[in-house]
């Protein structure tokens, strides 16, 4: 399976195809805007989020509410583009007034992309580096997390940090057992006093003209022994996971289970000892690996963590430098976020479905869904005898 995504921030749309689905597997729109305004809450969103109240149109690869085995094309228009069809008109002539945008935003894409392109205007790298795109992330996401439904594989995310305050260490599994709370909480964490905690440090950011970034944890339970593979660098799973979470706009770091806290622990406190019982087969008590050893799941809930840098535009701008006369400047400001973790997790979730149903659709093959379900269970019948 692959995919593509393509559109600008404030261009007519975001688009994406997405190629090698099985036939015949059930896909809604009401499911995919469910996530894709999912994407847009969060404690701490700029005035970009109230515009755009982002609805996928499904343009091909369906018929009557099926996938047809064919690239299925999503489409999300942007609102704001009837603001911006003078400066982002993708045909005609540039007007001549145009405002180009000249002050490089430290942080972002703005000044390696104008040298890199050879652009005067830094909009024409801005308008694709941005966050924007992923809504394709989260529309493509949804659609993965569709297949993985009918393997009874489900994907949850929570924000463990913000800024300096942070959640008490607890296990990933234990602390989405109560999703609803997260689902409704505005930052996206399960304890309300570390959330009211976490949005006073949001206010008080965004009161001093700055940013936070945060962590946060995607959890997928369900998953079979047997995605990714040891055999080769570039089929082990989780390295699969941590290239497309590192892919996500503002990502800085991931971890696989325990991850960086590993490396402090005797090698005794750290492997999952293994443990069989006729009813439910190869067990562990803990899970430190993750769900994935060797590149392989290995039947445990995969945990990913990953990191996410402050937010680079700030309405007290950094200093920066003007690319037409090299004078200092302060950066540009366009309408930003001031903290994005939790939706920054919505879209960790998706990137998260992407990869587990990939690497679910080469572990089963198939043409269709049924096939693949069919494989399915020959697959577990062959692991329940050993
Ligand atoms: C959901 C989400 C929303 C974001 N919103 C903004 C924003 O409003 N303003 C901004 O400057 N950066 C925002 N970012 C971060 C930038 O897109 C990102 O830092 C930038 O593209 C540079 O990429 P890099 O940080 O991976 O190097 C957001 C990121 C995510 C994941």
């Amino acid at each position: 399976m692959r995919y593509l995504t393509a559109g600008e921030s404030h261009g007519p749309a975001i688009t994406t195809i997405i190629e090698g689905l099985p036939s015949n597997l059930p896909l809604e729109p009401a499911e995919i805007n469910q996530d894709l305004a999912r994407r847009q809450q969060g404690y701490g969103r700029g005035g970009r989020m109230k515009i755009e109240k982002d609805q996928v149109e499904i343009l091909a690869g369906l018929r009557f509410g099926k996938t047809l085995g064919s690239p299925v094309t999503l489409q999300v228009k942007n609102k704001d583009y009837a603001q911006w069809t003078d400066k982002m008109d993708p045909a005609g002539e540039q007007p001549p007034e145009l405002d180009l945008v000249t002050h490089p935003r430290p942080g972002h894409a703005d000044l390696a992309g104008a040298l890199k392109y050879n652009f005067t205007d830094l909009r024409n790298v801005l308008e694709r580096a941005s966050a924007r795109e992923t809504v394709a992330r989260v529309a493509v996401g949804a659609v993965a997390r569709s297949l993985l439904k009918v393997f009874d594989i489900l994907l949850y995310s929570y924000v463990e940090t913000i800024g300096p305050v942070a959640a008490a260490p607890q296990d990933p599994v234990l602390v989405i057992a109560d999703y609803d709370v997260i689902e409704n909480s505005p930052v996206r964490c399960a304890d309300p006093e570390t959330a009211r905690q976490m949005m006073k440090a949001i206010d008080e950011a965004k009161a001093a003209g700055d940013s936070l970034g945060g962590t946060f944890v995607v959890v997928a339970v369900g998953v079979p022994v047997g995605l990714g593979s040891h055999v080769q660098w570039d089929r082990k799973l989780d390295a699969r996971l941590a290239a497309a979470l590192m892919s996500v706009q503002a990502i800085k770091g991931v971890e696989i289970g325990g991850g960086f806290s590993l490396a402090a622990r005797p090698g005794s406190q750290v492997h999952d000892e293994i443990f069989y019982h006729h009813s439910k087969g190869y067990y562990r008590h803990t899970n430190h690996a993750g769900g994935i050893e060797g590149g392989i799941s290995n039947g445990e809930a995969i945990v990913c963590r990953a990191a996410m840098k402050p937010i680079p535009t700030l309405s007290r701008p950094l200093q920066s430098v003007n690319m037409e006369d090299h004078s200092p400047y302060t950066a540009a400001v366009e309408r930003a976020d001031s903290c994005a973790v939790p939706a920054a997790a919505v879209v960790g979730e998706a990137v998260v479905a992407w990869e587990l149903a990939k690497a679910l659709r080469e572990k089963l093959g198939g043409d269709s869904l049924e096939e693949m379900q069919h494989n399915y269970r020959t697959f577990l019948n062959t692991v329940a005898q050993r």
